[in-house]
């Protein structure tokens, strides 16, 4: 992408899907998102009891769909029971939660990369290889996949399994409270520092790319402020409205 405030180039990202349109994180949103002029999608997994990959963001049903609990207290067959379309102000009943196979064979048939988000990957043991096996087993090319996650340690877990894929260390905007992300560690074993847009500044932006990582906040959903970092050289860009940013 480019725009006419720089002539830098970056990463359309469309986060969840299109979230506001469609509920987020089902077919229907990726659907449309894959159709949009986006560089890549973004989504979010987890397991559920019976250990099937599932797209959903949060751990719990509750906020999405028409159920309570953990995803993963519930088989794949129960989950799909229940309505993921209908919390969202559209008319959406009956949308179900994708698996992270369903949604393989809909990113085959596009040629946006997929921004894969392991979330809370302590709740869920052995999460990082069941990805990554079921990436080989449909032969998706390696270029259309980044792994990211806000745990360290999942990413360190990726990168010493020496995956073929690019992977990204996401950081929240409460951790930087605390301290300075460790741009050299993260160096280390990621291509991407993905952090909350809030945080982002010339100072962060020369620390990473000075340890050649690439930055791609989320999730900016304002012109001024997608203006402001993109003038800041910015890699990608993750946004709830791909469309109308
Ligand atoms: O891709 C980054 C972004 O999705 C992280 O925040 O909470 O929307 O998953 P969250
Ligand atoms: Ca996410």
């Amino acid at each position: 992408m480019s725009n006419e405030y720089s002539n830098q180039s970056y990463q359309l990202i469309a986060h969840r899907g299109l979230p506001q349109d469609y509920p987020e994180n089902t077919l229907i949103g990726y659907q449309h998102a894959f159709a949009l002029p986006i560089d890549m999608l973004e989504i979010d997994i987890h397991y559920t009891k019976d250990k099937q990959l599932v797209v959903i963001h949060d751990d719990t049903i509750d906020r999405t769909s028409n159920g309570k609990g953990k995803v993963k207290d519930y088989t794949l067959e129960e989950l799909k029971k229940l309505d993921f379309g209908s919390y969202h102000q559209g008319h959406f009943e009956g949308e179900q939660i994708p698996t992270f196979d369903e949604v393989l064979d809909l990113h085959s048939r596009s040629s946006k990369k997929l921004l894969i988000e392991i979330k809370k990957p302590s709740q869920y043991p052995g999460i990082e290889k069941m990805i990554v096996d079921q990436l080989k087993e449909k032969q998706v090319p390696t270029h259309k996949v980044i792994l990211q996650s806000f745990d360290f340690d999942s990413v360190s877990k990726l990168a010493h399994m020496n995956v073929p894929y690019e992977l990204g260390v996401l950081i929240s905007k409460k951790k930087y409270w605390y301290k300075s992300p460790d741009f050299k560690a993260i160096a280390k074993i990621a291509n991407y520092i993905n952090p909350n847009y809030s945080i982002v500044n010339k100072h962060f932006m020369e620390k990473a790319h000075a340890e050649h990582l690439k930055v791609m906040p989320y999730t900016v959903n304002d012109s001024k402020e997608a203006r402001k970092l993109i003038d800041l050289n910015i890699d990608g860009i993750i946004t709830d409205i791909p469309d109308r940013l």
